[in-house]
């Protein structure tokens, strides 16, 4: 097979993907390549999800789906988690792949690609001890909003998970790595950053002065940023929501009013099976502190219906923590079992059509708030970023400080601020109109009052 001179990348998963996605495809550019359009690249890049099973037989479908018409195919790489998982195994059962590559190994893309040029097959699934992002090249522009990695892997071994076995043990990337990779997003055009790791919150550092510092130490320092006009951060564990980064949702005015917190389940008894370590009502009362910082803060989880064992009542003390908080935004998934993790093993395993009914009730009520949380801006002006084109003409669409994406009339560029009102609101976006700039808008002036807002008043103290 010949040196691929463009290449593909289709990424799968998590954020954490997404960004490494990028990744590899300023390392190939590097390396005079050149993106093409689907369907037309020498090389493609499949960056793969393991997290349920439909995410990871995927990668098969796709793989079969590369064959042109002419009987050719391109220079197949399998990236990412189910590479890690699988290893020299995807091979043997999709002979047409030619490169398998960790998570943790990717910057070694190019020579792995010039090996299987050479008609030499090539996994490479190492988690070396120096860190890939070392031998990345520089980042370019990626448009208005951008992933930053700040924190890999996990520690924390929930009983169904496989993220500690794909992405290995719970690293944080140095500050100043961080804070240069930053000012280069930055540089390169970024208004927001959206901080990354399977545990962001338990980031963990030592600043220029030899200070140790937490996520929030190193959200104050980012915000310090010129031109950095949005900082986010995703996903967070409940055990590691600690004072300073609760009081830096008061405080910083750059860091969004958004907060994805997982919580999985409402029973103690189910999450005590799952090893999250922590109990419901501890979960409420970290959700309660982070309110009273920041009383409009827009709230998001993660949720498994049917681990085994869950009972009926069990599922139901998920619906009632799911009542208590009022959540902004969820995603909820059917468990599925997952090679090599406790729970897959674990007796009770719950059928099918009790995890489907379960997820569809769970998913009616999560809908219902989020619709709730949705209609109750309108009327309210705000400030959002402008990060695509919309499908009319003239129609832009950009990001709440709440993550609402919200249609409206402008020609303001990409990567603009711009005031609007409300005017609408569906299940999953928002329509508004632009205010004049002199509008003197700010982040905080939605909602005027919290306790309109279904969310913000279900807590109880
Ligand atoms: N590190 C993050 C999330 C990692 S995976 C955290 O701990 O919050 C994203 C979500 O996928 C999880 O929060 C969980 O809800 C879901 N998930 C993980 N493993 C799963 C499995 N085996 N079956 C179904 N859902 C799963
Ligand atoms: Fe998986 Fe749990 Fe780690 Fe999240 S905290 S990545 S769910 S093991
Ligand atoms: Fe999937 Fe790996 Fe992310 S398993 S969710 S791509 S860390």
């Amino acid at each position: 097979m010949p040196n691929p001179r463009t290449f593909q990348i289709k990424s799968f998963g998590c954020q954490m993907n997404v960004y490494d996605g990028e990744r590899m495809a300023e390392l190939l550019e590097a390396e005079g390549l050149a993106a093409a359009a689907p369907g037309e690249a020498d090389l493609v890049v499949l960056n793969t999800c393991h997290i349920r099973e439909k995410a990871a037989e995927k990668v098969y479908s796709e793989i079969g789906r590369l064959k042109r018409e002419d009987g050719s195919r391109p220079m197949i790489a399998v990236a990412g988690c189910v590479a890690q998982a699988e290893g020299a195994e995807i091979p043997r059962r999709a002979p047409s792949v030619d490169i398998v590559v960790g998570p943790q190994a990717y910057h070694r893309l190019p020579a792995l690609v010039g090996e299987a040029a050479a008609g030499r097959r090539a996994v490479d699934t190492d988690m070396p001890l120096a860190s890939k992002f070392g031998a990345l090249p520089k980042r370019r522009r990626q448009g208005p909003s951008a992933f930053l990695t700040v924190q890999e892997g996990c520690d924390k071994f929930c009983t169904y998970c496989v993220v500690p076995y794909t992405r290995g043990a719970e690293v944080s990337r140095p500050w100043a790595a961080v804070i240069d990779e930053a000012r280069a997003l930055v540089d390169a055009g970024a208004k927001e950053i959206t901080l990354l790791g399977q545990n962001v919150n338990a980031w963990e550092g030592e600043d220029e002065g030899g200070r140790t510092q937490g996520l929030d130490g190193l959200i104050r320092a980012l915000d310090r940023i010129p031109g950095l006009a949005r900082i986010r951060y995703t996903t967070s564990h409940p055990n590691d929501m600690r004072e300073g980064l609760i009081r830096a949702h008061g405080e910083v005015e750059t860091l969004m009013p958004y907060l994805h917190l997982p919580v999985q389940s409402g029973s103690d008894r189910v999450l005590r099976a799952m090893n999250r370590s922590h109990s419901a009502d501890r979960y409420l009362r970290v959700l309660e502190r982070v309110r009273a910082a920041r009383p409009d803060i827009a709230l998001s989880g993660d949720f498994i219906v049917g681990f085994p064992g869950e009972t009926e009542a069990e599922f139901e003390a998920t619906l009632e923590i799911v009542r208590a908080v009022n959540y902004a935004q969820a995603y909820s998934f059917k468990y599925s079992p997952r090679p090599g993790t406790p729970a897959a093993t674990m007796e009770g395993q719950v059928p099918a059509e009790v995890q489907d009914e379960r997820l569809q009730r769970l998913q009616a009520l999560l809908n219902a708030q989020q619709l709730a949380f949705n209609r109750a801006t309108v009327g309210k002006r705000t400030t959002i970023l402008v990060e695509r084109d919309g499908k009319r003409p003239g129609q832009r669409v950009g990001k709440s400080p709440w993550l609402q994406s919200v249609h409206v009339k402008t020609d303001a560029p990409l990567g603009s601020l711009v005031g609007v009102d409300v005017v609408e609101a569906g299940p999953n976006s928002l329509r508004g109109t632009a205010i004049p700039a002199e509008g003197g808008v700010s982040f905080r002036n939605v909602p005027a009052r919290p306790e309109e807002i279904p969310a913000f008043a279900g807590m109880t103290a």
